[in-house]
């Protein structure tokens, strides 16, 4: 499906360097002003009987991806991974004695990193020591995210044992020339073994990660690979824009920068493949993901996150781990991004916050339009109205007017209430947030964020 010139245009006009909206404000302004006095305070200001997500990171793999862009690090020997649980125990110690007794845990997430880098006995140690000390049950969803190349049949059991109910796969392209531009050689077999040992343990729900933009990546490669991940029907697809920032993620420097595909390809691709994937019975879901139409990704409310798209609609987020963020009603707590320097903090302070966010009243109104706009794709006044009052919504509106009204390329259409995106504008939905973002500064930006489209 090639572009024609309109498309071509728009692409070249609008495609910008701009953040994910993982969170808003993004995490890149956090200020050291918040540290772990603000979070043990937050964290008594929680209702007794708080929802909770909770979010475990393991910030080590095998070998570095060269695209890689998660605060990971490599390592070939166990012993530092070893002495990382035995601070992720000490951190879970302090943070469970802090949050409210009768609080609940609908989600739990391992990610990282590749949190089955860790040993069968380690999976259990963390699966217990997360058991004694928070409200696990039967009805939390507990996911992990998965290295094909790490899995065993033994982690399997492990995992499915402390009460893992869904997994994320990475497999991110199967054609061979992309992957030895990537340095993850990773073939379809050992990605599809991952999958089955989890399927025959039971576990029925399955995301699988890919990623747009590689070098060397064609459409017709894509459309393989699309093909491909189809046969194994995962319920879940996540096919993320390849966000390629070397200042910050060195390892990138290895992606040979002649080999990428331009702008005007990413966008193709990103086409042909909600085409390919919305064919085949997959629902498309805010800017990167897919899921079955049973798929409750697909059938609840869709929510954002720093791990991305969510059902896990908790306004608490504990995030446990080296570089882990958490969102509290008052604000947003980041831990100490090194390995040495989190475990320093952890034993001196039993916490490791070395940064954060308080929250504003604009900020909780921009943030929530931003999520809306990132998971909809619509504004609502009755929305904002019903969550912050008439008279902020009103606010917000003159915005949201002036932006209807100045709209050269079509890109919203007026509702009963607001906007809503029209499939012409979905495509640069970050583009309409970050109308609302009162912190951009589009100078900076292009350093530390990936292309919108
Ligand atoms: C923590 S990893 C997934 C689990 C495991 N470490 C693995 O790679 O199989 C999270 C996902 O982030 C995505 N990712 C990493 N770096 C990226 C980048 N620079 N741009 C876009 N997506 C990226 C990949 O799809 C990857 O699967
Ligand atoms: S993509 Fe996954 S395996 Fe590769 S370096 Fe990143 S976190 Fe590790």
């Amino acid at each position: 499906m090639s572009l024609n010139e309109i498309d071509k245009a728009l692409v070249m006009r609008r495609a910008a360097a701009l953040p994910r909206y993982t969170s808003y404000p993004t995490a890149n302004h956090f200020k050291p002003t918040v540290g772990p006095g603000d979070y043990r305070n937050w964290l008594a200001g929680l209702a007794d009987d708080a929802a909770l997500s909770l979010y475990v990171h393991i910030p080590f793999c095998n070998e570095m991806c060269w695209y890689c862009a998660c605060s990971t690090k490599a390592t070939r020997r166990y012993d530092p991974v070893a002495r990382y649980l035995d601070t992720l125990e000490a951190e879970i110690a302090t943070v469970s004695g802090l949050v409210p007794r009768g609080h609940r845990l609908p989600h739990l997430h391992w990610g990282g990193g590749s949190p089955d880098i860790l040993s069968v006995a380690d999976i259990t140690r963390l699966g217990g020591a997360l058991k004694a000390s928070f409200h696990l049950d039967a009805d939390t969803e507990f996911a992990v995210e998965i290295d094909p190349r790490l899995m065993t049949a033994d982690k399997a059991d492990a995992f499915v044992g402390i009460g893992v109910n869904r997994i994320s796969i990475g497999v991110q392209d199967f054609d061979p020339a992309v992957q030895a531009a990537i340095g993850r050689m990773q073939s379809y077999e050992v990605s599809k073994a991952s999958l089955d040992l989890f399927r025959d343990r039971g576990v029925t729900s399955v995301n699988m990660d890919l990623v747009y933009g590689l070098p060397h990546q064609t459409e017709q490669s894509l459309t393989r690979t699309i093909a491909r991940v189809i046969e194994l029907s995962p319920d879940r697809i996540a096919i993320f824009g390849y966000a390629h920032l070397p200042q910050r993620a060195h390892n990138q420097k290895l992606i040979d920068e002649a080999a990428l595909p331009g702008p005007m390809e990413r966008f193709a691709m990103a086409r042909r493949l909600t085409t390919q994937l919305t064919k085949t019975g997959y629902v498309q879901l805010g800017l990167d993901h897919f899921a079955r139409r049973e798929d409750s990704l697909a059938t609840k409310p869709l929510n954002r996150n720093f791990q991305g798209y969510t059902t896990d609609g908790a306004e608490t987020l504990i995030g446990l781990g080296a570089s882990a963020i958490g969102k509290l009603p008052q604000g947003y707590v980041q831990n100490a991004v090194a390995v040495g320097d989190y475990a320093n903090r952890v034993g001196q302070n039993g916490l490791a916050t070395t940064r954060g966010w308080t929250l504003t009243p604009d900020d909780r109104l921009r943030a929530f339009v931003i999520e809306r706009l990132m998971c909809d794709f619509t504004f609502s006044f009755a929305a904002i109205a019903a969550n912050f009052g008439e008279a902020e919504a009103h606010a917000l509106l003159r915005e949201a007017d002036a932006l209807v009204v100045n709209d050269p390329d079509g890109f919203l259409k007026s509702t009963d209430d607001g906007f809503e995106l029209t499939p012409r504008g979905r495509p640069f939905v970050r583009n309409i947030c970050a109308r609302f973002d009162a912190y951009l500064n589009p100078v900076a930006g292009g350093a530390k964020h990936s292309m919108s489209v």
